[in-house]
């Protein structure tokens, strides 16, 4: 079957696109160490073309003392030598454009590693050019700045006795924040970008990207004063290319600043990844460790404000999975007896949105969390949380459910490409434990079944580009207050979809509206009509007006 390509030199190509994250650690491994590397990656295009994305997001690759999985970069224009070499890098850029995959770079540009150079010249001395490319305040040990928290756990600030000095770290201590209040540091950030845009890389991912105009001493780190003048410089400066797609990772994002980020007129980025859908399920006000049920109508009511809002004035992302999220099969799915039809179900409602689909490694053979040991998790993240809630008196069993339910080790487990030993991953010893499951759950068996979910995606993206309906037909909510069924329609002038999901493992009864009867069924994952719904049934239909 040949593939729908798209015209990648028109603007806004990557709004009929479906892109693919890989977190290169865990993909696949050629030589035996254990950690997936580049030649992992090219050799596994093929199966990547067949699944008919047109675009990778690959996870950090850059030199990194890995203390954060390459989200630590000591530097931004080198090669993890885990991964490979900048010539297997030109090679993968290249095979991949041959098949009509773009290469997506993730630049972390809200912070470097205490590797990096810059940040070993900083501590040098206050004299240093590169001290100003942090954030410093002066100070006496024991008495940090601010109260300000970092996202793994303890203080935001950490004491340089030589230079009685504390510097900023939103995340983990080798982790020091840049500062972009600094022009030449904002410079030289922008010739590292178009290092890669020179080698081919055709956009990229923009870590944490929300956080480069804070204010620590108002200890503000998302939406601060100039992030927005920041985005745009950004823009200007290093993503002019024709065609270069840039996605912002924004945490803190509501519809009115994704407009600003994603406006059709280019002036930041072309569209947001946003997380206000993820959030749902955990107690207001806590944090992503105190999960609660979720409700479907408030799921419902988040992606119906989100669709009308951003409809004609700009431009999401659509995902359930990445690297810092466990499965959503196992979150918001059954990943036990209805595994395959609830991990169609949950694709079929992301996939038939307006924005642009993002599948998480994996995703595509419906990939489940993983129950380890506390001595088994590599995360630092989620070691550091163990650690924390313990000293502060949770029970042990509590923090291991919330673990187990919330971990990003959750989605970092290698690939399961086969059954056999070490599931094709590596031939030596994986790096972080395998899923067992996957004697059942992998790439070889899913390729050879016609039912399996990997063909379910595959028929997914191939009715993306086939329609234009599922970019730009307009988005109505049914029934809003149902507590079981997700459904929605799309519309154009021409064109009427409608999707509809059954939420869990009842029958349920169902009416389509009026028009839709007698309408095509383009998917669904039970092959049977929509007058009744089966456990996680999740149908399309649709038709055309006649002239
Ligand atoms: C982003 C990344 C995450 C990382 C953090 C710090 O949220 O997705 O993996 O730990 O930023 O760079
Ligand atoms: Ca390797």
């Amino acid at each position: 079957m040949a593939k729908l390509k798209l015209d990648k030199t028109k603007w806004g190509w990557w709004q009929s696109a479906v892109f693919y994250q890989i977190y290169p650690k865990s993909f696949l491994d050629t030589n035996g160490d254990g950690v997936g590397d580049l030649k992992g990656i090219i050799s596994k295009l093929d199966y990547l073309e067949n699944l008919g994305i047109d675009g990778i997001w690959m996870s950090p690759v850059c030199a990194s003392p890995q203390v954060d999985n390459g989200y630590d970069i000591s530097d931004y224009c080198a090669i993890d030598p885990m991964f490979g070499t900048l010539e297997d890098m030109d090679t993968l850029i290249a095979e991949a454009k041959k098949r009509g995959i773009s290469i997506i770079l993730d630049l972390v540009l809200n912070h470097c590693s205490e590797q990096h150079q810059w940040f070993q010249e900083a501590l040098k001395g206050r004299d240093n050019p590169y001290h100003d490319y942090f954030i410093w305040r002066d100070g006496e040990p024991d008495c940090p700045p601010n109260e300000m928290r970092a996202t793994f756990g303890g203080s935001a600030w950490t004491y340089v006795p030589e230079l009685k000095q504390w510097y900023f770290h939103q995340f983990a201590v080798e982790q020091p924040d840049l500062n972009w209040e600094n022009p030449e540091m904002r410079r030289e950030l922008y010739q590292t970008i178009r290092f890669w845009v020179d080698r081919g890389v055709e956009g990229f991912r923009l870590d944490v990207i929300d956080q480069i105009g804070k204010d620590a001493d108002k200890q503000i780190t998302n939406n601060g004063p100039r992030l927005h003048e920041y985005l745009r410089e950004l823009s200007a400066e290093a993503f002019k290319e024709e065609g270069l797609v840039s996605v912002g990772e924004a945490w803190g994002a509501d519809t009115e600043r994704a407009k600003l980020y994603s406006a059709p007129d280019a002036s930041e980025l072309s569209m947001v990844f946003q997380f206000e859908h993820i959030c749902l399920d955990q107690e207001p006000g806590k944090d992503k460790w105190d999960t609660i049920p979720l409700s479907l109508p408030k799921l419902k009511q988040c992606y119906d404000r989100w669709q009308r809002e951003l409809h004609g004035k700009g431009w999401n992302s659509l995902f359930l999975n990445n690297h810092d999220l466990p499965r959503t099969v196992s979150r918001w799915g059954n990943d036990g007896k209805y595994r395959v039809e609830s991990a169609k179900m949950l694709a079929t409602m992301l996939h038939g949105m307006e924005g642009t689909p993002y599948i998480f490694q994996g995703e595509e053979l419906g990939m489940t969390n993983i129950r380890l040991d506390i001595q088994q998790h590599v995360d630092i993240e989620t070691l550091n949380v163990y650690k924390e809630r313990l000293e502060q008196g949770y029970d042990p069993e509590e923090v291991m459910a919330s673990i187990h339910a919330r971990s990003r080790d959750n989605a970092r487990t290698p690939m399961q490409w086969t059954a056999g030993e070490k599931a094709g991953f590596t031939t030596g010893k994986a790096w972080m434990p395998l899923n067992p499951n996957h004697t059942e759950i992998n790439a070889e068996a899913a390729l050879a079944d016609p039912d399996s979910v990997f063909h379910y995606y595959r028929k997914l993206i191939e009715l993306r580009k086939s329609k234009d309906v599922f970019r730009s037909g307009s988005f109505t909510l049914l029934c809003p207050e149902d507590e079981n069924i997700f459904a929605y329609t799309r519309d154009t002038e021409k064109e009427h979809l409608l999707v509809v999901c059954n939420f869990t493992d009842k029958t349920l009864p169902f009416d389509a509206p009026e028009n839709f009867r007698g309408a095509e069924m383009i998917l669904s994952n039970y092959n049977d009509g929509c007058s009744e719904l089966l456990p996680y049934e999740a149908v399309m239909l649709y038709y055309e007006d006649v002239e």
